[in-house]
């Protein structure tokens, strides 16, 4: 559903006429539209022109049996619920035919509510799984186990599977907490090759500078005091595998040179020893700030700049993923409820838009902690705006905001505040830091 017939539409597929005679009329009597099919290229043919919300089908029939049916469903049509009848006795194939992706079995000979029973349950299960964030991970709207179905991620999405099939150097850009590191993951871990060997963090902020050549590459025993034995860097660590250099504007000035220097050549040499070592580790560089714009300012090497600016990924800010923001919010209220042992809440109409009307200045990473925060803080089984800090509250959205002159803005803001104190205007005074008369020229 929705369909022509504002029904829950089944197909019925079943060698013997009279089974699906039987079958077609208990159902039409219980408020289903029902098509019917004596053979497995029969129901495909069906299938390939009508929208089936169900399947039932008989196991045994000459030619193909109704489990080839079942595959060739859940290879074409993951939307489809389906029900398998099998003979009495017969729990092996009742068991083959759920591991190829039936919802339920029913064993003949049934009684009417028995089967009426069945239905019933598979449509359920069939609605909860389009709603259900927790088996987003088997949607198409999460790729590489992020999730987001907006079109700027669709984009994100494509350009990772191009550079998992190669070894280019990739730069990862967006503000703070938009999934940079998730996406250097989802690259390294769906490369055809290297996805086997290690995945290797390295925040290079965290390195300090007099000890950047032994991190990264490695020190013989003796090569300073306290070596005291051979030890492999991140690059060597790396070996086969990718080397992710998180936050790489942090990186000081000279240290840079050297970085560019081992991007080029291709080879290290560790600390203490004069030999090279080859070394074979993809590099993905991650940032939250504007490396050209710190070019300009001499802040960035410009060379290294260009060495690590082969391919760019851009992720997009949480506020420019439309409705990725909800489904977000749904999925780490799932997680959480679990974690809590909660039920999973739902969002309140005032809830919902203000967390589409939110900047988001921190992205994913604020909207899951806020979440968390809300599902500790909740007693109720819904969320609301009152878990939300003031700031979230005000229903300007985001991008309308932008139309707004400074005036306008602040007209509007003023009057937000004095509705979300519930009209409290020693409250909305004391946020919006202003004497009463201001106040009251500004509600005018
Ligand atoms: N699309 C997404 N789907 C699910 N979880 C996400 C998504 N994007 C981000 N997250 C989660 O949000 C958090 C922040 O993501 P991540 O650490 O990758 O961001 P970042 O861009 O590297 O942040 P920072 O700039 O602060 O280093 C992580 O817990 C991550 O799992
Ligand atoms: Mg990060």
């Amino acid at each position: 559903m929705p369909n022509q017939y504002n029904k829950e539409v089944i197909l019925i597929v079943d060698d013997n006429i009279i089974t699906c005679e039987v079958i077609q009329r208990n159902l039409e009597m219980a408020g289903f539209h029902v098509f019917t099919s004596n053979s497995v290229n029969d129901a495909i043919e069906i299938l390939s022109r009508q929208d089936i919300d169900l399947l039932i089908t008989d196991y045994k029939m000459p030619k193909h049996s109704g489990l080839e049916l079942i595959k060739y469903v859940r290879d074409h049509f993951q939307d489809i619920s389906i029900i398998m009848l099998t003979g009495y006795g017969s729990i092996n194939s009742a068991v083959l035919a759920i591991k190829e992706g039936a919802d339920e079995y029913i064993t003949k000979p049934f009684t009417d509510k028995e089967l009426l029973d069945g239905v019933k349950k598979s449509i359920q299960k069939q609605k909860e799984k389009k709603i259900d964030p927790e088996t987003l991970y088997n949607d198409p709207w999460t790729r590489f186990g992020i999730l987001g179905q907006s079109q700027n991620m669709i984009d994100v999405y494509s350009k990772i599977e191009k550079v998992c099939k190669n070894d280019a150097i990739v730069l990862i850009t967006g503000e703070s907490g938009t999934g940079k590191e998730l996406v250097a993951r989802a690259i390294h871990y769906n490369h055809k090759t290297r996805s086997i060997y290690p995945f290797i963090p390295v925040n290079c902020p965290g390195i300090p500078a007099s000890l950047f050549e032994t991190e990264l590459f490695g020190h013989v025993k003796g090569a300073f005091t306290g070596a005291v034995q051979n030890r492999k860097g991140f690059f060597q660590a790396a070996e086969k595998g990718c080397l992710f250099l998180d936050e790489i504007s942090e990186l000081p000035f000279e240290l840079q040179a050297k970085l560019l220097r081992v991007l080029q050549e291709k080879e290290i040499s560790k600390v203490g020893e004069t030999q090279e070592i080859k070394i074979d580790a993809r590099i993905i560089a991650a940032t939250n700030k504007d490396l050209a714009d710190l070019v300009d300012k001499s802040l960035f090497r410009q060379d290294l700049f260009f060495r690590l600016n082969v391919i760019n990924i851009d992720i997009p800010p949480l506020r420019n993923r439309g409705n990725d923001i909800i489904l977000l919010a749904k999925h780490f209220a799932l997680k959480y409820g679990k974690e809590l042992g909660k039920k999973e809440p739902t969002f309140t109409d005032k809830a919902i838009s203000s967390l589409k009307n939110y900047s988001w200045p921190g992205n994913v990473r604020e909207l899951e902690n806020l979440i968390h925060r809300g599902m500790v803080m909740n007693d109720k089984d819904h969320i609301d705006t009152v878990n939300f800090p003031d700031t979230m509250k005000f229903n300007i959205p985001y991008d309308k905001r932008l139309n707004l002159s400074l005036e306008e803005m602040s007209k509007k803001y003023v009057r937000d505040v004095v509705e979300m104190t519930g009209g409290n205007k020693a409250k909305a005074l004391e946020i919006l830091k202003i004497d009463r008369k201001t106040l009251l020229k500004k509600l005018k």
